[in-house]
């Protein structure tokens, strides 16, 4: 997404080639298992999230959703509603104020747009899909509003609706780029060198549908204030894109529209996005006058929130007698839809994690009548993982060999694609690591029991690319030594405030208690979204940049006093610590903040500053690497299959913090456990309609479901990144699915192609 390098006028101040950033050696709580700063408040249900915000005259909207997927309103059935008790307002297409189309969010940087969909709703009677919004209801309650909204009905003009991705995949596109990559990778003659291979797998790999399922439901409140300024509250990962798109939508100046995200309980992509509940509770507000909260039910999410397309991948690896590769082949098709354009990166992996003489990679996709799909986790590496690492534990069993040892074997020296350096890759390591403490030894399938328990380990490779974008940051330094950073950042539970309070107590050489963080508010200055594991780099460089230009100030303002004792001092000798700058040479030389203000005659200073684009990303091949071990345990008679033990050994840079991290990788791993084993959307192909949308028919791992996940990592700094470190949130779901379809395998003798792993496939003779 090189979509803010085009929206911000980026100043070179942090180039992790130049110079690798001192804290890299050199810290007091980067590296620490700090506690999160806002686990109190959490635990005592103090920090308030989205649909928490009490507004004066507040009143409440729901919605009534299209039954149909394709076509055209016909009749619209509003007067029980208008009729019902506490109903101020029932919007339609045939009665709201008019909003300009959004601009679509465009992964490949060319838009400036951050909308799920580029269509209008409530504006005219066209339905793109089941579940779109008809109506929507404004009353005194929540309860009244939805009790209102059940009572709208409606007939429609249907029209026919592609909605079957096996019909339609049949006549599937290949799309000019995926994200900001060639669609196409194309070296040597990958098909001619499987064919004259001396072993071979070719099989195809399907995984279907899934939804996000966040703790927060997605929620929104909107109020005009009578100067005519907008505020909104929501639940998103993208402040600054929620604050261009409604400004655009409905002319209002940008500095007009604030965005409050506060807490937010999760969000995985699925906000990440601008999706119609913020835009018609923004129309419902200017059309009641009244501040509006549309919170969505659990079904509203399902209904009006897109999450993965289902796929259908093509993995074809052949390699020499010693397991060498000569082709690696990955190919699929993924589904979108004419109103958002979004190929799943399936293929991504592939690129960069084996290196084969013979390279064919390429995607396409089909165009189906739903809402749009949307990033869900390691969108596309998630699943492209799932076909890959599938694809080599079935190389190894044919060859028999052991896949630690395979994978070892094919470790490329560069870049496989690119042919650039990799930044940082110790991959090797991280296996090695993770296979001591597993107690990884290659068993032939078929081999342990308990009982009627089948016992198996499987073993894949987790990836997930580095990204980082251009971040703006504000910092006050006062004079009795405590500061303050300032940036539009979002905690959704990552860790986003701890870590960055951590590395600006580092920056300035302050304990940490006396820094604190204002995020969460498109008023403070525009760091980058939360999304492609890039926020703690990209706000990290950020306040970088921002730090050396405020200690820099300070210093040129205490050198024009006579006394300064640092007058033969360059502020590039110097360094922070103690609460002061100090040269770096001469411990003993150097002066408090207290001191500088003192001398500068200040109470305190403020600067802001940018950090630059992701430079290293032009030179460098950077990602984060893994390797998950899993043992499973299969029911012979039922087909159930348990988890039973999990080591991921991750080789991701430099760990920020070993407490949140960990968190991370965790929770990556239990959403993929789901994506495994348990979730599955079941839509109608006949209507369009998503069957079970809710908790109880839609199945995330419990706690029974999820066994102790023992996580290390290497924890070798980058040092083309700012603090040494590389994304983590996302890394965790990848390769997940495969460890546990491998285990499955090596437990049963069954391979299973086909997400979910349930019962049934294993039972099937
Ligand atoms: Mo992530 S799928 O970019 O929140």
């Amino acid at each position: 997404m090189s979509i803010f390098l085009k929206i911000m006028e980026t100043v070179v101040q942090f180039v992790p080639d130049q110079k690798p950033d001192q804290l890299i050696q050199k810290t007091n709580y980067v590296g620490r298992p700090i506690d999160r700063v806002d686990g109190q408040l959490k635990v005592t249900g103090e920090a308030k999230f989205t649909a928490e915000y009490a507004l004066e005259n507040i009143c409440y909207a729901a919605l009534a959703y299209s039954s149909v997927a394709k076509g055209k309103l016909k009749t619209l059935h509003t007067e029980a509603a208008r009729q019902s008790e506490g109903v101020i307002s029932v919007i339609t297409h045939e009665n709201t104020s008019k909003a300009k189309k959004p601009i679509l969010l465009d992964p490949s940087g060319e838009s400036r747009g951050t909308a799920a969909m580029d269509i209008t709703i409530l504006q005219d009677e066209h339905i793109y899909w089941n579940g779109q919004p008809i109506a929507v209801v404004v009353a005194d309650t929540q309860e009244q509003a939805e009790q209102a909204a059940a009572l709208i009905t409606a007939e429609y003009e249907a029209q026919e609706a592609k909605l079957s991705f096996n019909k339609e995949k049949e006549d599937a596109k290949t799309p000019p780029r995926v994200m900001t990559e060639p669609t196409k990778v194309d070296i040597g003659n990958a098909e001619k060198a499987l064919k004259m291979a001396a072993c071979t797998t070719d099989q195809l790999y399907h995984t279907p549908r899934y939804n996000h399922n966040a703790i927060e439901p997605h929620a929104t409140i909107a109020a005009f204030k009578d100067d005519g300024n907008l505020v909104i509250f929501d639940t998103t990962q993208m402040l600054y894109g929620v604050k261009r798109t409604i400004a655009d939508m409905y002319k209002l100046e940008p500095e007009k529209v604030q965005v409050i995200a506060p807490f937010v309980g999760g969000g995985f992509g699925g906000k990440g996005s601008v999706w119609f509940h913020t835009m018609v509770c923004v129309m419902a507000a200017e059309q009641t006058g009244r501040p509006v909260k549309l919170a969505l039910s659990r079904e509203g999410v399902f209904r009006l929130v897109g999450g993965r397309t289902p796929s259908e991948q093509r993995v074809a690896i052949g390699a020499d007698e010693n397991g060498k590769f000569v082709s690696l082949i990955h190919t699929g098709v993924t589904a979108t839809t004419e109103h958002n354009d979004f190929p799943e990166q399936f293929s991504f992996p592939a690129r960069h994690l084996y290196a084969a003489e013979n390279i064919y990679i390429t995607q396409k996709i089909t165009y189906l009548n739903t809402v749009a799909n949307t990033f869900m986790r390691a969108p596309g590496e998630s699943i492209g993982t799932f076909a890959l690492e599938s694809a080599m534990d079935e190389l190894a069993h044919r060859m028999n060999m052991d896949p630690v040892e395979l994978r070892a074997l094919n470790e490329p020296k560069e870049d496989p694609v690119k042919k650039t350096p990799f930044s940082s890759r110790h991959l090797t390591e991280a296996y090695r690591r993770g296979a001591e403490a597993f107690g990884w030894k290659h068993q032939l399938p078929e081999l342990q029991r308990d009982g009627e328990w089948l016992i198996g380990q499987g073993v894949a490779t987790a990836y997930y690319p580095y990204y980082r974008f251009p971040a703006t940051v504000r910092m006050a330094l006062y004079a009795d030594g405590t500061a303050v950073v300032k940036a539009a950042a979002h905690e959704m539970g990552m860790g986003t405030a701890t870590v960055q309070l951590q590395h600006a107590a580092d920056r300035l050489g302050l304990d940490i208690e006396k820094v604190s963080f204002e995020y969460g508010d498109s008023n403070l200055p525009e760091a980058s979204f939360a999304g492609g594991s890039n926020q703690t780099a990209s706000i990290a460089a950020g306040i970088a940049a921002t730090a050396e230009k405020l200690l820099k100030s300070l210093f040129d303002e205490a050198l024009k006093h006579k006394d300064f004792a640092l007058h033969d001092l360059d502020f590039e000798e110097t360094e922070v610590r103690d609460g002061g700058i100090y040269s770096r040479k001469d411990p003993a030389k150097g002066a408090s903040y207290q001191l500088l203000f003192q001398l500068a005659g200040k109470a305190y200073l403020q600067a802001e500053a940018s950090s630059s684009a992701p430079l290293e990303l032009q030179k460098y091949s950077m990602g984060s690497y893994g390797a998950q071990f899993a043992e499973v345990r299969v029911n012979k008679i039922t087909g159930e299959v348990r988890i039973s033990r999990w080591v991921a050994s991750f080789d991701s840079g430099r760990v920020i913090n070993p407490k949140t991290a960990v968190s991370q990788f965790r929770g990556g791993i239990i959403m993929g456990i789901g994506m495994a084993l348990t979730e599955e959307t079941f839509f109608d192909e006949r209507t369009g309609r998503i069957m079970n949308p809710s908790l109880a028919e839609y199945h995330v791992p419990v706690h029974a479901d999820v066994p102790h996940i023992e996580v290390l990592f290497n924890d070798i700094p980058d040092e083309h990144t700012p603090l040494g470190g590389h994304g983590i949130g996302e890394i965790g779901i990848t390769g997940t699915a495969a460890a546990i379809a491998n285990a499955v395998f090596n437990a049963t003798g069954k391979r299973i192609r086909s997400l979910p792993i349930t019962l049934d496939k294993i039972l099937e003779e």
